[in-house]
């Protein structure tokens, strides 16, 4: 693990920021593991360099993507039970913490005494967390680039105290629900019996809406997928054509999931490592679960974390849930 401080000599001063290493040979294997399932697979998390970060951004803000500004919805609305239901969290930890837009409220309102944003995509992360640390001042900042799949080696970095972890975004769902049992319990033991998980997920709801949401009409969920491949690349050498490969997503209305997909536009070989695929045309790649949630599911999780639901908040509509877990 390397440490970096004070990059580039203008490094706001409440700011650490902290790169854990992952080998190529490493990143090689699990991708050439991923692709012998079956469906051929690749992890979401392959989605996210600078670009996917953007590209995502970008999905936020567009009219079939209701998800974001349902969860902000549910933060205009009730902030400040939110807070009170949170209680003296001291230290608040964010893994996927994006653009860190969806924190700003809980800075100003909870008033941490420190904030640790984890995430993949170290470039982003870093302009994130130096924005947010400027405008927090009084908040020590631990910014952590890492992949919160793996062993947490980082876990001594995060400041003592009480510990809330906030976990927005639905992203829990790009887990299977055996991984996402497996997350919630690594969360849990983050925060100890003292701390708490404030998640939000999305809501299982009526397949078109869903459908809409994840293939939408100006095509930026399907360069966001495609960009998986130039990830892949990047990371491990492949040779993939992302613009032979075509988006699909699709509400798996049993699984209660959307799963997204890169499908083969012709016939093609892929240096990965030392392995050449094939790919024949019309062949798919599966990039993308993304689970839906119910109510009873979310207790589930709990449990597997030894906790209760202690709150939940819904939007309007009752699209999304922002759920508290807590050791009962
Ligand atoms: N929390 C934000 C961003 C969600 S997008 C929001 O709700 O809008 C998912 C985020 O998780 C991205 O920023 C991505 O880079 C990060 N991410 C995905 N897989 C990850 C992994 N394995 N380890 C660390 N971060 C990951
Ligand atoms: C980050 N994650 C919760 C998003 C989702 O909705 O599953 C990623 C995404 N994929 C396509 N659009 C957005």
């Amino acid at each position: 693990m390397t440490l970096k401080f004070n990059l580039a000599g203008n490094s706001p001063t409440n700011l650490r920021f902290i790169e854990t290493e992952r080998p190529v040979i490493d990143e090689t294997r699990e991708v050439l593991a991923s692709l012998a399932q079956n469906p051929p697979r690749l992890s979401p998390k392959y989605f996210y360099d600078s670009r996917g970060s953007e590209l995502f951004e970008h999905i936020t803000e567009l009219p079939e993507y209701y998800l974001t500004r349902s969860e902000a919805e549910i933060f205009d609305v009730y902030l400040d039970e939110i807070a009170e239901a949170l209680g003296s969290g001291d230290i608040i930890i964010e893994p996927g913490s994006g653009n860190c837009s969806k924190v700003q409220p809980l800075l100003e309102r909870a008033t941490p005494s420190a904030f640790v944003p984890i995430d993949i995509a170290g470039d982003f992360l870093w302009e994130a967390a130096a924005t947010t640390a400027l405008t927090h001042p009084n908040i020590a900042i631990t910014a952590i680039a890492a992949d919160f799949t793996q062993e947490w080696t980082f876990a001594d970095e995060i400041p003592q105290g009480r510990r809330i972890v906030f976990y927005p975004g639905s992203t829990l769902g790009n887990f299977d629900p055996g991984a996402q049992r497996g997350f919630i319990k690594q969360l849990a033991k983050v925060v100890g019996i003292e701390g708490g998980i404030l998640l939000g997920v999305d809501l299982h709801k009526e397949s078109t809406v869903l459908q809409r949401a994840y293939d939408d009409a100006a095509g930026v969920t399907a360069e966001f997928n495609r960009n998986m491949l130039s990830v892949v690349n990047a990371r491990t050498g492949s040779n993939f054509e992302p613009n032979s490969w075509q988006h699909q997503a699709r509400y798996n209305d049993k699984m209660r999931r959307i799963e997204m997909e890169l499908v083969a536009q012709s016939d093609q070989l892929v240096n990965i490592g030392n392995q050449t695929l094939s790919f024949a045309q019309g062949e798919v790649i599966r990039t993308e679960h993304s689970h839906k949630f119910t109510l009873e599911n979310i207790s589930d999780l709990a449990s597997a974390g030894g906790m209760t639901v202690t709150h939940h908040w819904l939007d309007r509509q009752s699209q999304f849930c922002l759920a508290l877990l807590q050791t009962a």
